[in-house]
């Protein structure tokens, strides 16, 4: 397989730096891409989570014994060892290098490459491209969905689940609460995250040569028990772009901030519970373009 590199939502830079104990890792490592900022390891041990919920998403895929698969933004490659488990020849495919080292270390037996979805391209056509909470990071999205047609067969299917429209909205919306108060402009504030709608999602999908099979979008409230101080802890994994126009001595309080204002409604009965929101689909690459469809 042909793999390009590099990222273009770079993780947060400034986490290993300024993370408090609590939610560092508990084994004290830190493994941290300098490219990417990515902590690998934190990720593993305050997000295993989203590996747990991933594996719904590999029901769908239904792996078949000698399938040739990728699998898009692997992170540490958990549920790349599921798929390969099923007797498929799978293939990790990350733009995190501190990620990709992490899941060669935990499954040297698997095939991992540091690629973007955007411009990843295999040498040899793929049964299935299977992709769980990545793609909302990959832009811009027809890129990814165009890279992805090109990498299966016609009649191969593209199986992934990625935040929709409304993810996280009580957090980005602090945020955005958040930075006004710092005086910081609109303008200058970049939001790292794709999450569409169906039927804008639905129709990109199509546009790049797809039939969408199924496609919905559900609330899955996510509990944080891994990040004691909550969306603060939160935001020092996954909210580098989103808060690189705060000073760095500002950057502790902004996170507090939104802690603050996210409580009265993501923190219940004790618990920190994320408003994730999720679109989930199954597509199957169109065999050949559809162009008899219409007369006109
Ligand atoms: C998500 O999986 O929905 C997500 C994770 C990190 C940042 C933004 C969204």
């Amino acid at each position: 397989m042909k793999l390009g590199s590099s990222a273009r939502h770079s993780w947060d830079e400034d986490s290993a730096r300024v993370m408090g104990d609590r939610v560092m890792g508990k084994s004290g490592r830190s493994a941290t891409s300098s490219e990417t900022g990515w902590d690998s390891t934190l990720y593993e041990e305050s997000f295993g989570i989203i590996t747990e919920f991933g594996a719904g998403v590999v029901e769908l895929l239904a792996p078949r014994p000698g399938e040739r698969i990728v699998d898009l933004g692997c992170g540490t490659g958990g549920l790349t060892a599921r798929i390969a488990a099923a007797g498929t020849d799978v293939l990790g495919i990350d733009s995190s290098e501190a990620m990709i080292a992490r899941a060669r270390e935990l499954y040297p037996e698997l095939r991992f490459e540091v690629a973007r979805g955007e411009d990843f391209a295999v040498e040899e056509p793929v049964d299935a491209v299977f992709s769980s909470a990545a793609l909302h990071w990959m832009w811009p999205p027809e890129a990814v969905a165009a890279s992805v047609a090109k990498a299966l067969k016609p009649g191969g299917r593209f199986v992934a689940e990625m935040g929709g429209k409304g993810n996280i909205a009580t957090i980005i919306g602090a945020i955005c609460q958040a930075l006004a108060e710092e005086g910081i402009p609109r303008e200058r504030v970049r939001n790292p995250w794709y999450f569409p709608s169906i039927g804008e999602y639905g129709s990109l999908l199509e546009g790049a040569g797809f039939e969408v099979l199924l496609m919905q979008l559900f609330d899955r409230p996510t509990p944080l028990d891994d990040c004691p101080n909550g969306i603060a802890d939160w935001l020092r994994m996954f909210g580098g772009t989103f808060l690189e126009a705060v000073p760095d001595t500002r950057r502790e309080h902004v996170q507090e901030r939104v802690n603050e204002l996210t409580r009265p409604l993501l923190k219940r009965e004790g618990r920190w519970v994320a408003d994730y929101r999720r679109l989930r689909f199954t597509a199957v690459k169109l065999p050949i373009a559809d162009g008899c469809s219409d007369s006109g």
